[in-house]
Parts: C-alpha cells; sequence; structure tokens
C-alpha cells in the first residue's frame, strides 16, 4: 500500500489560502490549479517511458514517450477544480468523467454518470478527488474503473482524513494515494478536520 505526502513549500502556502475561509473564490480557484500543477509532477514522477531515437540539429540521440496513455478521471463535481492543473502539463492526456453524489441523508455516495474513452485497459488512470473524506466515493469510483478494465490507476486528492485513507485502502490495496495533507479526522458530519469546507461549494462559489 502506497500513500505519498506531497510537501512543498508552494503547496503548503497554497494550500492556507484553501483553508482560510476568507479566500473569495478567484483566490480558492487559482489556489487549487496551482497545487494541481504542483502535484502533478510528484504523481507522474515513476510513469514508465519508452525509448526511440530522435533526430536533433546536430545528430540522432535517445528520445523518450510515454509508455501508456495517459486517462485523467475527476470525480464530478469538486474533481474539476484540480483538472485545469494536470491538463496544463499532460496536455496530451484524454478525460474522462465520473459524476458521484453525496446523500446527505445516509452519506453514502450514488454514482449518476460514467463516461471514459476507449481503451482504459492500457493506459496510466489518474483519479482525481480534492476530498479523501470517508473514502467511500473514491473507492467507488475505483471499482467502476476497474470494472471498466482500468489496470493502473493512481488517485490524488488534496486532503486526506485518516478514516478515508484507511477505507480506501481497506478496498484498494493496489492503487496509490497523493495528497498533499493528512487532515486530524472526520467530524460528525463527514467534513474533513480542519479541512477547506465544501470543495465544490468553494470552487464554484455555490
Ligand atoms: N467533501 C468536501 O468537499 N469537504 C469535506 O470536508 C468532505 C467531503
Amino acid at each position: 500500500m502506497s500513500l505519498t505526502q506531497i510537501d512543498h513549500p508552494l503547496i503548503r502556502e497554497r494550500l492556507t489560502r484553501l483553508r482560510d475561509a476568507s479566500s473569495d473564490t478567484a483566490t480558492f480557484r487559482e489556489a487549487i490549479h496551482d497545487i494541481a500543477r504542483l502535484m502533478c509532477f510528484e504523481v507522474t514522477r515513476d510513469l514508465e517511458t519508452t525509448e526511440h531515437s530522435v533526430e536533433s540539429p546536430l545528430t540522432t540521440t535517445t528520445g523518450y514517450k510515454l509508455a501508456r496513455p495517459v486517462v485523467l478521471v475527476p470525480i464530478l463535481r469538486a474533481g474539476m477544480g484540480m483538472l485545469a492543473g494536470f491538463t496544463d502539463i499532460l496536455t496530451e492526456a484524454s478525460v474522462g468523467h465520473i459524476g458521484m453524489a453525496r446523500d446527505e441523508e445516509t452519506l453514502e455516495p450514488k454514482s449518476y454518470y460514467f463516461k471514459m474513452p476507449p481503451g482504459l485497459w492500457q493506459a496510466d488512470v489518474i483519479l482525481i478527488d480534492p476530498m479523501l473524506a470517508t473514502g467511500n466515493s473514491s473507492a467507488d469510483a475505483a471499482d467502476q474503473l476497474k470494472a471498466d478494465g482500468a489496470k493502473n490507476i493512481r488517485f490524488v486528492c488534496l486532503i486526506a482524513a485518516p478514516e478515508g485513507i484507511e477505507a480506501f485502502q481497506k478496498r484498494h490495496p493496489d492503487i496509490p494515494i497523493y495528497t498533499a495533507s493528512v487532515d486530524e479526522k472526520l467530524n460528525d458530519k463527514s467534513y474533513i478536520h480542519p479541512g477547506l469546507g465544501d470543495a465544490g461549494d468553494r470552487y464554484f462559489g455555490t
């Protein structure tokens, strides 16, 4: 089981802006975009590459390309907030979408949308959801990806609760988790404490 906390001064500083309840929508969007870009570097660090020769203006030398196509999968809706940071770097990536909504009564996730590019089985899939709270919606989303053929999945969040990490890893010990912060706990409404509130509401200004 793999959990990587990406610790970087710029991430820590931007995360503080996200946590700050007085940050407006523009500040929140800019900070989450920056963090996603910074995280992308670490999340993709061990992607496999293959060698091929390339003609430089001077000579023939060794070049590299990604061994597999990359598919980014934000979980709607909050995952959309981190998508642009990843597509800034992975301009060639395809994007699939999974719609999961939390039933505010039962707190259980419900899937309402699933649309993937073809050939998921041969791709490196990066599942994106900013808040790993109970872990149920992310783990359900990973179930759906595996059922659709995905074999190489990694999961990226901004903030993870210890409870969510445990629940996710129990169901998907093969999927590495990348996060910018492991926070203290879940509260009785399954919000992450100290967290940043509702990531979707704050990103979309709802
Ligand atoms: N989803 C959020 O947006 N925030 C939390 O704290 C937990 C789940």
